[in-house]
């Protein structure tokens, strides 16, 4: 299994970190067989998975399950899970709770926060705590409500200045990685040179050290909005629901079951019993 050793050396040897979500098991092999280097179990669930609007409302105990899942089906890939909103801006023994339980219980290598200000102190306090902490900056959507929607970060040289500076904090707070999400891609770029943890984009352009995509916009498993950034591999959406048609159909014409999907008994005994 890769560790926070392995990503660090991927950015010097600029060998391009890709990092995919997944919240459940079949999603987790795919993504492991496909030679994905990490895998995140983002919060971005709450979405793409339960339907709401936003990340505020998931919870603790979504993410473990989430988590079990996808450590059921890449036993054998680092995976690191969002913190959801609200576990790390209080009391640090409510953190520490959900960490050892994400650690311990669901068996993920590391924790995804986000934000700056007093989440670095968290960041420094985990890491010393022995636990691997990926920073999140730039686009954090837990704090959308404060942003006023999903908006791209950074683009005047006050607000790139102050991103700069929160990146370097996120990496002197003991952060191993840091995702980037919805800023533009020079400034990405430039963080990514200044800093020596890996960065990791999403809607940040092509000269991060790595990138990440949810795992829903990427297979195109959604009905909904692909935002700009995303590139749509294929369609799994209209291939289900040509699926399940199908299914119906066949269903109401009686043309499924046919004989080779049922179960038979000894002919003699069934004629007996039944005719
Ligand atoms: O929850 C998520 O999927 C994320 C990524 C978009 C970075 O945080
Ligand atoms: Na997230």
């Amino acid at each position: 299994m890769k560790n926070v050793g392995s990503f660090l050396k991927m950015k010097q040897d600029s060998d391009p970190i890709a990092m995919m979500t997944a919240y459940d098991a079949p999603a987790a092999k795919a993504a492991a067989e496909a030679g994905v280097d990490l895998i995140l179990v983002g919060d971005s669930a709450g979405m793409v998975v339960q339907g709401y609007d936003s990340t505020i409302p998931v919870t603790l105990e979504d993410m473990l399950l989430h988590s079990r899942a996808a450590r059921r089906g890449a036993p054998d890939t680092f995976i690191v899970t969002d913190l959801p909103f609200l576990t790390y801006a209080g009391d640090f023994s409510e953190t520490l709770a959900a960490v050892k339980k994400l650690l311990q219980d669901a068996g993920v290598q590391a924790v995804k926060i986000e934000g700056s200000g007093e989440t670095f102190t968290v960041i420094e306090r985990l890491t010393a705590a022995g636990v691997p902490v990926m920073a999140h900056l730039g686009l954090t959507p837990q704090s959308v409500g404060v942003l006023g929607g999903y908006k791209v970060q950074g683009k005047t040289e006050q607000a790139a200045n102050q991103l700069i500076d929160e990146a370097i904090e996120a990496e002197k707070s003991g952060a191993f990685a840091l995702v980037l999400e919805c800023v533009p891609w020079q400034l990405a770029d430039h963080i990514s040179n200044i800093l020596t943890i890996p960065v990791i984009g999403i809607g940040a352009g092509h000269k991060t050290d790595g990138q990440v995509l949810v795992y829903h916009d990427v297979v195109g498993y959604t009905d909904g909005f692909v935002p700009k950034f995303v590139k749509q591999y294929a369609n799994v959406q209209s291939v289900i629901k040509k699926a399940l048609e199908g299914y119906v159909e066949d269903v109401k014409s009686g043309s499924f079951p046919e004989e080779s999907h049922a179960f038979t008994m000894d002919e003699e005994t069934a004629v007996k019993l039944y005719g």
